[in-house]
């Protein structure tokens, strides 16, 4: 899923590619039949929005037919304003003819009714209405339309020619209108030595976060049993590791416990893209989204030299050997470059130079956390 800003309004995928290829062949198979005794029918698209529905409708169309265009407009913003104004009129000479009118959309149906009227006049043979998308809670005329493709709920929506004042109508499937995000939340990478840790409760209390780690979490569920972490632990204790689902239900249950959270720093998850995509399905559920992946960035000699001397102090064995060391680095370059590409995508991806001081560090990565 995703979630993309248009002027001031945020807009959440809704109607794919696919599904909207699917629709207009069977309105395509619809027309076909009904129209297999007439010869050359006129197919006229109500400009701006149904371009793109037209061009793909009678790419599907294989008998002859005409097309032309009127141009009409209602819309401000993403109200309709009721008056009609015909900015593109009609040429041909319509006697006798078979004409399909061809509408992106019909809300409250002034266009149609506006559209009939432009035909009332010139003795067609017969006018036909199809429309792509219906809102059918929203339709206030007696008016036929003869083919509906898709009836959607009275949300506003664009993409595949609807705007949003002007903008929009490029985008291949259809979005629609969220209430805004109101979380920041950032997944936090970085490999072991970086600082992660230390920079990621700096940045909690700056931007009033809340800081899910992904191993104090399997701590804490296996520590307090809960049921998650009995599951976990199960697997664990036989040596598997552990299912995403599982993982991801004690994430789920991390957020839920923080309905009033700013948003969520998430360190050491998602680690797969199976995992990245079940993070985003379950914050689309919330209006929410991922806002970015801040990876920080530091040569792996540098890492070395600061892993080896904090063994020297700590300890900690994996931390005294520089071949581990540098077995843990592929680990993580090999992750990382899954979800970096997953993120990259869509844009969300940042990279943030980890070396300096820890203060120098902090600064380069606010000025990231600054812009999303
Ligand atoms: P109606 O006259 O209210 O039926 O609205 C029809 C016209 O309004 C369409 O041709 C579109 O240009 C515009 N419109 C209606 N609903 C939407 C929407 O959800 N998104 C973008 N444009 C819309
Ligand atoms: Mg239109």
């Amino acid at each position: 899923m995703s979630i993309i800003k248009l002027h001031d309004k945020y807009f959440k995928s809704y109607i794919s590619a696919q599904k909207i290829d699917e629709t207009i062949k069977n309105l395509v198979n619809q027309i076909s039949e009904d129209l297999k005794d007439e010869d050359t029918p006129l197919f006229i698209g109500i400009l701006n929005g149904s371009f793109m529905f037209v061009a793909d409708f009678v790419k599907k169309y294989h008998a002859n037919c005409e097309v032309s265009f009127v141009k009409l407009a209602s819309y401000e913003g993403t109200n309709s304003t009721g008056a009609i104004k015909q900015l593109v009129g009609i040429n041909e000479n319509l006697e006798g003819r078979t004409v399909v009118i061809l509408e992106d959309i019909i809300d409250t149906g002034n266009t149609l009714q506006e559209i009939y009227k432009i035909f009332e006049n010139k003795n067609l043979k017969q006018l036909k209405i199809a429309t792509l998308f219906f809102k059918p809670d929203v339709f206030k005329k007696e008016l036929p339309i003869d083919y509906i493709g898709l009836s959607i709920p009275d949300k506003f929506i664009v993409g595949y020619g609807l705007d949003y004042d002007g903008i929009g109508r490029n985008l291949e499937s259809i979005y629609q209108l969220t209430k805004e995000q109101n979380m920041k939340n950032i997944v936090l990478f970085g490999p072991p030595g970086a600082g992660k840790g230390t920079q990621a409760d700096v940045l909690k209390e700056k931007y009033n976060l809340k800081h899910i780690s992904t191993g104090d979490v399997f701590r804490y569920n296996i520590k307090n049993e809960t049921e998650l972490g009995l599951l976990a632990k199960s697997y664990m204790d036989n040596g598997d590791l552990v299912p995403d689902e599982v993982t991801i239900d004690m994430l789920k249950a991390e957020v839920e416990k923080n309905p009033d959270a700013k948003g969520f720093i998430f360190d050491g998850f998602p680690r797969t893209e199976s995992q990245a995509k079940a993070l985003d399905a379950f914050l689309e559920e919330k209006g929410e989204g991922i806002n970015g992946m801040v990876a920080l960035e530091v040569p792996e000699d540098l890492l070395v030299e600061r892993l080896l001397g904090r063994g020297k102090v700590s300890g900690r064995a994996d931390d005294q050997d520089e071949s581990k060391i540098r077995n843990r680095f592929n680990e993580y370059n090999t992750k990382t470059a899954i979800l970096k590409d997953y993120y990259q995508a869509q844009n969300k991806y940042f990279a943030v130079n980890g070396v300096g001081s820890i203060s120098e560090i902090t600064e380069n990565l606010c000025q990231v956390f600054d812009k999303l």
